[in-house]
């Protein structure tokens, strides 16, 4: 996985070999019935795998109806199997995009529940994060809950943010913008910043931390 950009500050991502591609998982957050920022996770894979960034893996937490959170997976006697494989996942994967909407400006608990769930798997692990809501702001005030929880579990959240102001007008139910060009250019910057973050931590991978 690489990019180029050019003087115009246009990136433009070199497509490599699927061999050589790494995996970039995309949490879709919410169980909500009728939920809508599914969309999001289904642009970010759409848009990884026809610039041939990466391989896409959502993690789509509707699927994994996980319980409420009673402990920690390395402290559980005999852990459900989906929670083993959700824990593989994270943890084969390079970096992880996390779309997280906005419910009474802090994140859905489902989402904390998976975050509390793991503890090695988070550590230095970078995570792109994109906020959603149905308003004007895009989930902006999401941003500091999350942030600080991944923070305090280790994990490498990239400063770049995407927010999605009016998801149902952003996007159909196929992830499709409505405004393609617009999207793209700022999905470019926010994946360029978390291929930079796996890159300097592929290149310290091994060396001791402080
Ligand atoms: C319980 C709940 C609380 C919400 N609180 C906010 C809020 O504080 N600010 C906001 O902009 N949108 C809020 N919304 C709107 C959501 O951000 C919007 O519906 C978004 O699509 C939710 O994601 P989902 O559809 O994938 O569940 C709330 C929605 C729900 C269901």
């Amino acid at each position: 996985m690489s990019r180029i950009s050019s003087s115009l500050g246009v990136t433009t991502y070199l497509a490599i070999n699927l061999s050589d591609m790494k995996t970039i998982a995309i949490i879709s957050s919410s169980v909500r019935n009728g939920r809508n920022s599914h969309r999001v996770a289904l642009y970010f894979n759409n848009y990884l795998e026809e610039h041939k960034i990466a391989i896409a893996d959502i993690i789509d937490l509707e699927e994994y109806n996980f319980p409420l959170f009673d402990e920690r997976l390395r402290l559980q006697k005999d852990p459900a199997p989906g929670a083993l494989e959700f824990a593989k996942r994270i943890r084969n994967a390079a970096g992880v995009i996390i779309i997280a909407p906005e419910y009474n400006g802090g994140y859905p608990a489902s989402l904390k529940n998976v975050v509390d769930l793991l503890y090695d798997e988070w550590r230095k692990k970078p995570v792109a994060i994109s906020t959603v809501s149905d308003g004007p702001f895009g989930g902006t005030q999401v941003i500091t809950s999350i942030q600080f929880s991944l923070w305090k579990i280790g994990a490498w959240t990239v400063p770049a943010m995407f927010p999605v102001p009016r998801v149902l007008e952003t996007f159909d139910e196929q992830g499709r913008p409505s405004d393609r060009s617009a999207v793209d250019k700022r999905a470019a910057r926010f994946i360029n910043e978390l291929l930079w973050c796996i890159d300097a931590t592929e290149l310290m991978a091994g060396r001791p931390s402080s």
